[in-house]
């Protein structure tokens, strides 16, 4: 059995905003309001969550950026808010975006550079920069400025970077955000790749498709406060028996919309309107009395699309937190 890597228990963590021209207004934020979770050794862990939920804060206290006001930590059974010093050796982040890149350096003056910073022997920091470059698929434009990357090998890069002192844990903040759907991929296989290599993954993020691929466990979390944590199949098996239905109508009427809004047998509902379509997202246990009630509801529009589906990790987090995740 794995030991425990990361404890996180009760802890909480505020902002005071000063707000107005002579900063008398203060606002406060509860970022985080009393979260516990652990995460074993080998994990890759996921923290889901809209904007605003919290993620970004807790990444910050577990990766020794940022003091709770409560609660405790343990890293690697060190406390990050007292003993950084002994535990930034042994771990390393990543937060999201471009930057902490030198773009007019090379990939490779980039990584000699941060190595220096982690005071990497230079008996095998040439070796050490190879090995990672070869690894996050860089090998052969090693020598090539930055600026000439694409999203998806700076953001390669900057793993290659947060792998620079071979640390035990791994702390990704969305990484995949700005990706497109083929470097989000490789991104994926890079992170499972570096976990099947024993290194423990704590990442952020806000699409649900990439939870759901990559994690082992996932926690849900929304205004400060985690959810429901477990596997993405446990958390898909709470509503199996829920059917999903999407639907795209045009021309519809606000009142046939509020019509099907009010039908007893849908446990939740989504409507986006653009201009004249109406798309709908309904989560239902009984498909077979809402399909007709939509098409008799609908009758002098145009449905031009409707499918039955099983619900997806998306669905679960509406329904168990309330809102959308994305
Ligand atoms: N430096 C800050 N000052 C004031 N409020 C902040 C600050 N950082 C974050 N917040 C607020 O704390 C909440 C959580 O933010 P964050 O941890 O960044 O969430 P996430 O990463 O999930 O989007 C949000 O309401 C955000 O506006
Ligand atoms: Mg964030």
């Amino acid at each position: 059995m794995n030991h425990t890597v990361i404890k996180v228990s009760n802890v909480s963590r505020s902002y005071i905003t000063e707000l107005g021209l002579f900063k008398k207004e203060k606002k406060r934020v509860d970022a985080l309001n009393d979260v516990s979770f652990s995460v074993k050794k080998g994990e890759i862990f996921g923290l889901l969550g809209p904007n605003g939920a919290g993620k970004t804060t807790m990444i910050k206290i577990l990766s020794t950026m940022l003091i709770p006001h409560s609660g405790r930590v343990s890293i690697l059974g060190l406390d990050p808010a007292k003993e950084f010093n002994l535990l930034r050796p042994k771990i390393n982040f990543i937060l999201g975006g471009e930057r902490n890149l030198y773009w007019r350096l090379t990939a490779y003056d980039n990584l000699s550079y941060f190595a220096d910073l982690y005071k990497i022997p230079s008996s095998c920091k040439k070796k050490r920069i190879k090995d990672l470059l070869t690894l996050v698929g860089l090998e052969e434009v090693a020598q090539q400025k930055v600026e000439t990357f694409s999203k998806g090998m700076k953001q390669r890069l900057q793993i290659a970077r947060g792998l620079l002192n071979n640390p035990e844990i791994l702390f990704l903040d969305e990484p995949s955000i700005g990706l497109d759907p083929v470097s989000a991929r490789q991104l994926r296989d890079l992170l499972r790749k570096l976990n099947n290599q024993g290194t423990t993954i704590l990442l952020t993020t806000h699409y649900m498709y990439e939870a759901d691929e990559l994690c082992d466990r996932i926690a849900f979390i929304n205004k400060g406060k985690l959810i429901e944590i477990d596997t993405p199949s446990n958390l898909k098996k709470k509503i199996d028996d829920l059917s999903i239905i999407q639907c795209s109508v045009i021309g519809a009427s606000e009142p046939q919309i509020e019509t099907i809004k009010k039908l007893q047998s849908i446990q939740h509902i989504q409507v986006n309107q653009q201009d004249f379509t109406y798309s709908l997202r309904i989560q239902t246990n009984e498909p077979q009395l809402v399909v007709p009630f939509i098409y008799d509801s609908m009758k002098n529009s145009i449905i031009t699309d409707l499918t039955i589906s099983n619900p997806t990790l998306e669905d679960v987090y509406v329904n168990t937190v309330g809102v959308n995740v994305s």
